[in-house]
């Protein structure tokens, strides 16, 4: 079977050849890096709707049969036995690691939790009703005027201590984000605490009194994180390569990817989808919703609800589904967007409009409703979800830059604007 595909302009007769790259799972590509050279043509895709921009050995998804693997691990084996900082230093070295190296990483994690000081300074500055991501942008980019000595991308040693200063940092960074929200004290990682909990001892605890993180949050919270921690060339992740790809401060690379992920289509689903739960308010609101989905000339969208590449079911999200009923019921809570959610997603699963579109719930489906059961607020949801995919975009960046062959992406475009013409003075131009 040849291993290349003929590409012929009609326009011109020219043909020429082109090879086919296999991976060992998913479908082959076409490496049409010599086509403008050979026949003086671009490709066109915006969205990269079939373009891959990298190969990667770190997820792989199959958005027909619902598949999501991790470095190869089913996210379903691994949400059921794994932790976040293992599913961490999973997609970071590439194979799960043994007890003594899972004790070693966790080791550095912990005792790499702390801010510098001075970053303080930086978080007084922001108005105290700042949007936690705006501040995340900010103050993760602050995070890049540090650690000088440890900032070369091509250095091995300086790219692992970023690594591990990253997913260290940034939930410390979260935490102070929210406490500046709420005008409370910042509160320093206890480091006798695992992952999540401390965390969660940085989100609520207060200097003047007692707080004992619920296992039962700390465990799902670790779900949560696994569930988020990567999903190959998505936007924010694809934002960390392009960046990464200049030779950029790997902290400023990550600053860029959390950016990226504050979009409603992209990590802000998660905020939008409680809005909209609470916007619905009741199940007798929920065909209304559905025909505004449905209408063309309303903009409103089912936030939570379609991917660009799982055009099944995304497999997170039924992890989530089941998490969402078992949380909510071990912390007592009975919450009524629950029953708004269920029926939306009821009555959506068997609308023709989302049956022929494949539209199913994506994983920001329920997890807010997670986040509001162990008392997130819902402007941190994308904070939350930036923490978790901080494990994910540092893998990339490492996978990149460990490459030895980092080159600078710079697409191109097809130009629809003015041709070529004559500047006029501005005294001679007419016009309103
Ligand atoms: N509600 C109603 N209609 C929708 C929805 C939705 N949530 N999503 C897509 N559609 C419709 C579109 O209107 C379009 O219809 P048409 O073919 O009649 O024009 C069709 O389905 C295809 O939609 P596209 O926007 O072309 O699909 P795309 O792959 O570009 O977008 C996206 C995927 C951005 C996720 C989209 O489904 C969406 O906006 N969903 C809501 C936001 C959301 O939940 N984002 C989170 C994604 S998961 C994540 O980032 C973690």
């Amino acid at each position: 079977m040849s291993n290349s595909v003929e590409i012929t302009d009609k326009r011109t007769g020219k043909s020429t050849e082109m090879p086919i790259i296999s991976g060992l799972l998913g479908d082959p590509g076409i490496d049409i890096g010599k086509l403008n050279k050979e026949l003086g043509l671009f490709t066109y895709d915006p969205g990269f709707v079939s373009t891959c921009s990298t190969k990667s050995a770190i997820t792989f998804i199959d958005g027909d049969a619902g598949v999501l693997l991790y470095r190869g691990y089913p996210i379903e084996q691994l949400a059921q036995h794994s932790s976040f900082i293992e599913v961490a230093y999973l997609l970071i070295n590439g194979d799960l690691p043994s007890p003594a190296q899972f004790r070693e990483f966790e080791h550095h994690v912990t005792n790499h939790t702390m801010i510098h000081e001075s970053l303080k300074l930086f978080m007084n500055g922001f108005h105290y009703n700042a949007h936690p991501m705006a501040m995340m942008v900010g103050i993760a980019g602050s995070l890049a005027a540090f650690y000088h000595d440890s900032l070369d991308p091509e250095n091995p040693e300086h790219r692992m201590i970023t690594a591990i200063r990253l997913i260290a940092k940034i939930p410390t960074l979260a935490a102070a984000c929210y406490k500046h929200s709420v005008g409370q004290p910042y509160v320093y990682p206890k480091n006798d605490l695992d992952y999540c909990s401390r965390f969660l001892d940085m989100m609520f605890s207060v200097p003047a009194e007692p707080y004992h993180v619920n296992p039962i949050a700390a465990k799902a919270l670790d779900l949560l994180f696994i569930l988020h921690a990567d999903h190959e060339q998505n936007a924010s992740t694809s934002t960390v390569r392009l960046v990464g790809s200049t030779g950029a401060n790997p902290i400023a690379c990550i600053a860029a990817g959390i950016a990226a992920l504050w979009g409603p289509a992209h990590g802000g689903a998660n905020e939008a989808v409680l809005k909209m739960l609470n916007e619905i308010g009741d199940k007798s609101q929920v065909a209304r919703a559905v025909a505004r989905a449905k209408d063309k000339n309303d903009n409103f969208r089912l936030m939570g609800f379609g991917h660009r590449v799982y055009k099944n079911f995304d497999p997170r999200a039924k992890i989530i589904r089941e998490m969402c009923y078992k949380v909510l019921n071990e912390l007592g809570i009975h919450d009524p967007l629950l029953e708004v959610a269920m029926a939306l997603e009821d009555v959506a699963l068997k609308d023709d409009y989302f049956i022929e579109r494949k539209l199913y719930p994506n994983v920001d489906f329920y997890s807010g409703i997670i986040y509001k059961a162990l008392k997130i607020p819902v402007e941190m949801f994308t904070v939350m979800f930036a923490l978790a995919r901080t494990a994910g975009w540092i893998a990339h960046w490492l996978e990149q830059n460990g490459s030895g062959d980092v080159k600078i992406g710079r697409p191109r475009q097809i130009y629809v604007g003015a041709p070529s013409r004559d500047y006029v003075a501005l005294a001679d131009r007419s016009g309103p």
